[in-house]
């Protein structure tokens, strides 16, 4: 008899239940009753208390279309993992203990950034584990994409064509708060998808004077409305400036409730075009998945189970070039896959006239600047 566990992890996303739908089918199918999964409760607390639910195959039917996890989830942070309580005793000896007294073959875990640090962490402590990639952030390395991603981004854009309207008829500026702390793929995808004005992510500073200067020119050029998508970690030119301790120490003096409030106070301090925000926030992790995301769970969870079959543990399943592959753990934890700020999306946005925020007046032209060197030669 194998012993599978199974726990998701960390912010909750669509294609979660599908994704452990389609481990489970395939399991079943390979080892029929020779198989048991254990479902651990809200993530890695249900391994570190040892809350779990024996599954049965009827637990897996009629999710693929459901969205959250039937399994619950929470954030257990990576940092606090290997700390001692009052009796000396860390959350990772506790999941270690629970692992063994379960007599687990393999943890199959579902998560993102953290998740995987302390699944990789699992593993270098002897724990068999396969794990698939789940963000809307689609921010994990080693993966071209994770699942959650595609349909976070039709909800996303779906804000942005409802809020032209209002946006058209009342000659507004909005500025959409899109999900995203470390990495800008979903408002950089949203915004080319709903045809933002000007798309504002973490890694690319942006100066406010060049969204003014945008705002104002598209005004004069006739455009009734702007529209700015800006990702939840957007930063400023001078907070990309600044070191980790400065930044933090800003952010944690920011009076604004967020990014897209402090850039609508600006624009407003610099200019008298009237602006809104918009946050769809959690919305964009809610429902069930798209099509796409239904498809890729289903491919990723039967090649979670081909992996647990043949004993390939401590890889990730991951797609590269639309193939399913593994890639190892070692690899894979603590690096976040962020948005090259020169990539052939952002080019191509650029080459249609989307602002990016980086659009500082130009300095003087080199043949003006060869004229003035010669001045100066002269005395003039
Ligand atoms: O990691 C996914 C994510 O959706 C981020 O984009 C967002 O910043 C964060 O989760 C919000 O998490 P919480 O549910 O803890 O508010």
């Amino acid at each position: 008899m194998k012993r599978i566990g199974m726990l998701t992890s960390g912010g909750d996303c669509q294609g979660l239940n599908s994704t452990i739908r389609g481990v489970a089918k395939a399991l079943y199918q390979e080892f029929g009753s020779d198989i048991e999964i254990i479902g651990f409760l809200d993530g890695y607390r249900g391994l570190i208390e040892d809350q779990a639910k024996i599954m049965s195959p009827r637990d897996f039917s009629g999710i693929l279309t459901v969205g959250g996890t039937i399994l619950g989830t929470s954030r257990q942070p990576f940092k606090m993992m290997q700390v001692p309580d009052e009796n000396g005793v860390t959350k990772l000896d506790r999941m270690l203990e629970t692992y063994k007294k379960r007599e687990l073959d393999c943890l199959v875990i579902l998560g993102g950034n953290g998740t995987h640090k302390s699944a990789n962490m699992l593993r270098e402590n002897g724990c068999n584990v396969v794990t698939l990639p789940k963000t809307i952030d689609n921010d994990l390395w080693g993966t071209d994409i994770t699942f959650g991603y595609q349909t976070a981004i039709d909800i996303a854009t779906d804000v942005i064509d409802k809020i032209h309207s209002t946006a058209s008829s009342h000659s507004r500026v909005f500025v959409v708060e899109i999900m995203g702390h470390g990495a800008g793929w979903l408002t950089l995808s949203a915004g080319v998808a709903g045809g933002a004005d000007i798309i504002l992510i973490p890694e690319i500073p942006y100066s406010i004077d060049a969204v003014v200067n945008t705002l104002e020119k598209r005004k004069k050029n006739g455009h009734k409305f702007s529209i700015i998508a800006v990702a939840e970690g957007a930063i400023s030119m001078e907070e990309a400036a600044m070191s980790k301790k400065e930044f933090k120490a800003a952010r944690a003096a920011m009076t604004d409730p967020s990014i897209a409030y402090r850039l609508v106070r600006e624009i407003a301090e610099r200019s008298d075009v009237e602006c809104r925000v918009v946050n769809p926030g959690h919305f964009q992790r809610g429902g069930g998945p798209c099509a796409y995301d239904r498809i890729l769970t289903t491919r990723l969870g039967a090649a979670a189970a081909r992996l647990i079959k043949h004993q390939q543990y401590g890889n990730m399943v991951a797609v590269r070039n639309d193939q399913i592959m593994p890639v190892p753990l070692s690899e894979v934890a603590g690096k976040l896959k962020t948005v090259p700020p020169d990539c052939e999306m952002v080019q191509t946005a650029r080459q249609i006239g989307i602002y990016f925020g980086d659009e500082l007046p130009k300095k003087k032209k080199d043949k003006d600047k060869k004229k003035d060197k010669d001045k100066d030669k002269k005395g003039e």
